[in-house]
């Protein structure tokens, strides 16, 4: 396993590009599979968990090319419609191609997927979904096999807005006949941008980004070329990172209103921030006063993505924050590694109290997931002293070389790769 090894302390300054959002490439790469044609896609970002999807869609008979940053998919024997487990147990994501096989092939036999240690993850919802058009689904030795030959749209309505249930529904509907509506649907901007995506393809699908999605059935998709949106989660750490260390640093390629809940959080603390066309300005030179609360909830809501690096900044800002942990329920794994770099913090079931402290200071931390990696990285530039953050395999799941990134902006930070 790689580590990071932080002498921290350094200001961050400069400037930096966000990449495309690994949860849109995901979804999108899964709506690939109802394609029969080819599919390019751009500024394709190098991070593990899309890697491990292109590596699935192979298995499923696509045939993948890159040239530089575009990704070019012929999906023309793309006509696998099994997941072994050695696969699917690697990235969570691999579930969202039970939509799309089921909906294109009309048979799927996928395993369980894997993805972070973040809390139980069930997937009842995006198979209550599908059994509602009418897939018939059997679970068995750890495989969910699904018999989609009378597929039919229908009203489905989700107990609780979830992103991979939603975009299951949707990619499984484009082929069904008749029309299909999603009530209380989740609302992500990566849902939004499938849709357009899928759209681009020639399928009928509207009303992504409000809490009713209508899909419309087709019976033959076309070839498209499609970049998707930039990662409001990246966009965040780097805000974050900035704000802990002090900066002066400019963020390119931001949706900004995909953020604002971050953003707004803001307002009114001595952390100045311009916005304009896609770019973020940041400039913080002292101490921040707490937020006071932070609450994670479905989109527009608080993103739970940035929960454990919000964290950080809370650690050491002025007073005391409560941080309440709504989705997943064991996502506070890297509050004790902060506990061992002087934070003051106490868990009490999802919430978190931080009565913050003036300083962290290095240490030998653990990174258990994606996220909470992210948050200890940036604990590591804001600490006195040096910090090794160990199992950065995790953080390369969702950042592409993060070190690179913040040694840009003049952090010291170096990878130590495992031999
Ligand atoms: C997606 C994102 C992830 C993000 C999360 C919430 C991808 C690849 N991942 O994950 O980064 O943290 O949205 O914004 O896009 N739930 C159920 N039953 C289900 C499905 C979900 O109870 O069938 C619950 C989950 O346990 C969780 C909540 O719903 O408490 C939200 O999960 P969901 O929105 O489905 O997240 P993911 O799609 O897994």
């Amino acid at each position: 396993m790689d580590k990071f090894i932080i002498n921290g302390g350094k200001k961050l300054s400069g400037s930096i590009d966000v990449p495309c959002a690994k949860n849109a490439y995901l979804a999108i790469l899964a709506a690939c599979m109802l394609s029969s044609g080819t599919i390019v896609l751009n500024k394709c970002p190098q991070f593990r968990d899309v890697e491990l999807m292109l590596q699935i869609l192979t298995k499923l008979g696509c045939k993948i090319e890159k040239i530089e940053d575009k990704v070019i998919i012929d999906c023309s024997n793309a006509t696998g419609y099994e997941i072994p487990q050695k696969l699917a147990s690697k990235v969570r994501s691999s579930i969202f191609l039970l939509g799309a096989i089921v909906g294109k092939l009309k048979k799927a036999k996928v395993a369980y997927p894997g993805g972070c240690d973040i809390g139980n993850r069930p997937i009842d919802l995006h198979l209550k979904g599908l059994r509602t058009l009418n897939v018939k689904i059997d679970e068995k030795h750890g495989f969910i096999m699904c018999d989609g030959s009378n597929l039919k749209g229908q009203t489905v309505h989700l107990d609780y807005p979830s992103v991979g249930a939603t975009e299951n529904i949707m990619l499984c509907a484009i082929f069904a006949k008749g029309t299909t509506q999603i009530f209380n649907a989740a609302k992500e901007p990566e849902i939004v941008d499938l849709q357009n995506f899928v759209v681009s393809m020639g399928a009928k699908v509207y009303g992504a980004g409000t809490s009713t999605i209508t899909i419309v059935g087709v019976d033959k998709l076309h070839d498209t070329e499609y970049t998707p949106i930039s990662d409001r989660i990246i966009a965040g750490t780097y805000m974050i990172a900035g704000a802990t260390t002090g900066c002066n640093i400019e963020i390119n390629n931001v949706n900004i209103e995909d953020i604002y809940s971050l953003i707004t959080k803001f307002n009114n603390s001595s952390c100045k921030i311009s916005l304009s066309n896609g770019k973020i300005k940041m400039l913080s030179d002292k101490r921040l006063k707490t937020f006071g609360s932070v609450e994670t909830l479905p989109y527009p809501g608080f993103p739970t993505d940035l929960q454990p690096q919000v964290m950080v900044l809370q650690a050491i800002s002025k007073g005391t924050c409560v941080i309440v942990e709504n989705l997943f329920e064991t996502r506070f794994k890297h509050v004790a590694e902060l506990v061992k770099m002087g934070a003051d913090i106490t868990v009490r079931n999802r919430m978190a109290i931080v009565n913050g402290v003036d300083k962290l200071f290095g240490a030998e931390v653990q990174s258990y997931d994606l996220r909470g990696g992210a948050a200890l990285t940036i604990a590591g530039l804001c600490a006195y002293g040096y910090t090794t953050v160990n199992n950065v395999e995790h953080i390369d799941r969702g950042y592409y070389k993060l070190e690179e990134a913040f040694s840009s902006l003049g952090a010291d930070i170096k990878r130590i790769k495992d031999v």
